[in-house]
């Protein structure tokens, strides 16, 4: 089924990503696109409408992103955001100039709400701003709309043309009125119905995997994250048994984990799941290895042998399956970051499996769309709503070298952790909660005898996409019982400590 689309033009701002979120999660279905796309690919997709994004740059600077004017004619309602509200008031016109000083943060708005993008917002209320230049100026042809004390041209637009531009963010939270002002683009002046349904989408994946691959064979490394069980499940719904899952087991996963995986997708989806127990390969490897880039190199390409063993035995198969999400394809080629830590789970796979094609039936999907579609197939919400875990996992969670000692400490505290964020009802708030065997040994002292044991530290952080992180606030009676828990269930650890440092300067694991 075609859907209805919203074009998002990217012009490299923060908050590109989330803009997109806001409005699938308005039941519109959205693209992000690079700014430079070209007009006849845009008057190709046939948009509803197109946002134009914010972004770093100054409009009138020699090497600012410029979109072809051309775009305002094509007659699709857009709506430019931050930068994207100047880059349009430049080209159509109007002068940009810079603020006394960088507004950012909280800012009171004042609408006209008899402009339609303000139908049913609120006259006053709280906005959020980001930027140094603003438009001075507007086009002779558009209206001011909104304004707050320090940017009269907070909201501009030519309402025969559909023309709409907003120096703040409607996409950021701290905009109260900002879903309504979204909506009101998306439903009122795009015309969108909402077709972007996630039980719909759901079965629509299906057909589509089932009509590409007919009676063809297909391979899927299954690891029992939220993204590869619930592509494996589209295409076992799809397909039955002729999707074949690989499940390697390497020794570094959480209590019970391996088994619950291979419980759920044998016992319960009646998959064709071959499950690789592997820890002895991989802590054979990883003995007396310290450093964290060595370690994860190490596991991913142990990963990769015996995944590729496995496949030898299985033979050609036509397709292989990938859990990529949309975020990475947004991603991927547009950022010149440096390496913090290497992420390369499965990236070796395709060259060394005997294959025709990926499919990849999560390529369009946000990782809480993800969620819901695995919740609208039946997977269990332990599964489906799981925190994210690494692919190295536990290994990055040790200091300094592994053995099966540490690992069994660690899943034990980890477990115990777990539990009682759970008992507290905390776990869908907190993005990440884990334990991390720190390498650090202290004295202690337990009935009357001293101890010299180990020291466990509680990581817990929230966050939006893992790229900035803010530590857990767990009331402190939750942390005493957690501690007391550990201290008093698990051998040789005897201290806890609370680790209350944001990413950044630290990241999440701390390896
Ligand atoms: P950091 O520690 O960089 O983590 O703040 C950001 C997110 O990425 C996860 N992470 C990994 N995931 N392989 C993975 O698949 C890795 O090597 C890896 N290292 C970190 C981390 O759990 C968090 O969600």
């Amino acid at each position: 089924m075609k859907h209805e689309l919203i074009l998002v033009l990217d012009f490299g701002g923060q908050y590109n990503q989330l803009i997109a979120r806001r409005v699938r999660d308005s039941k519109v279905y959205c693209e992000v696109l690079s700014y430079d796309t070209s007009i006849e690919k845009i008057k190709e997709k046939n948009p509803k409408g197109i946002i134009f994004t914010g972004g770093p740059n100054v409009v009138t600077e020699k090497d600012a992103p410029i979109i072809d004017k051309k775009i305002f004619e094509l007659g699709i309602p857009i709506l430019g955001i931050c930068y994207g509200c100047q880059l349009m008031g430049y080209l159509l016109g109007g002068q940009i100039g810079k603020a006394k000083q960088k507004e950012y943060g909280k800012a009171e708005l004042k609408v006209d709400n008899n402009n339609i993008l303000f139908d049913d917002v609120k006259k006053e209320s709280i906005c959020w701003m980001s930027h140094t230049y603003f438009i001075t100026k507007e086009p002779t042809d558009f209206n001011i709309i909104a304004s707050t004390k320090t940017c009269h041209t907070a909201a501009i637009c030519n309402s025969e043309k559909n023309l709409y531009g907003v120096q703040f963010h409607p996409e950021v939270v701290h905009t109260q009125e900002g879903n309504k002002i979204l909506n009101n683009f998306l439903y009122k002046i795009c015309k969108c119905k909402g077709d972007w349904i996630m039980t719909d989408i759901a079965q629509e994946m299906i057909n589509s995997v089932r009509q590409k691959v007919g009676n063809k064979k297909v391979l899927c490394a299954l690891s029992g994250g939220v993204d590869s069980s619930v592509a494996a499940l589209i295409v076992h719904k799809a397909v039955g048994k002729q999707l074949i899952c690989v499940f390697v087991d390497h020794g570094l996963l959480r209590l019970n984990e391996g088994d619950e995986v291979e419980n759920i997708f044998r016992k319960q989806y009646d998959m064709n799941l071959i499950r690789v127990n592997a820890e002895e390969r991989f802590l054979s490897k990883l003995k007396g290895i310290s450093e964290p880039e060595t370690k994860r190199k190490i596991i991913g390409e142990e990963f990769i042998r015996v995944f590729e063993e496995e496949a030898k035995k299985i033979g050609h198969v036509d397709y292989l399956v990938q859990g990529t999400i949309y975020p990475d394809v947004i991603e991927s080629g547009t950022k010149n970051s440096a390496v913090i830590k290497s992420h390369h789970n499965v990236g070796g796979l395709p060259d060394v499996v005997d294959f025709q094609e990926i499919i990849e039936p999560l390529r369009d999907l946000f990782k809480d769309e993800v969620r819901a579609v695995g919740t609208a197939l039946g997977i269990p919400d332990f599964l489906v709503q799981r925190q994210p875990f690494p692919g190295p996992g536990l290994a990055i969670r040790i200091i300094g070298d592994v053995d099966k000692e540490k690992l069994d400490i660690l899943r034990q505290t980890d477990f115990v952790f777990r539990d009682e964020i759970a008992k507290a009802g905390l776990d869908r708030q907190i993005w990440q909660y884990f334990t991390v065997l720190t390498g650090l040994r202290s004295v202690g002292v337990m009935g009357d005898e001293r101890t010299y044991s180990y020291t466990i530290a509680l990581r817990a952080v929230t966050s939006l996409d893992a790229m900035t992180a803010d530590w857990a606030r767990i009331p402190f009676d939750i942390l005493e019982q957690i501690s007391v828990r550990m201290v008093n269930e698990v051998p040789n650890v005897n201290r806890v400590v609370y680790d209350i440092t944001s990413k950044p300067p630290a990241t999440i694991e701390w390896e």
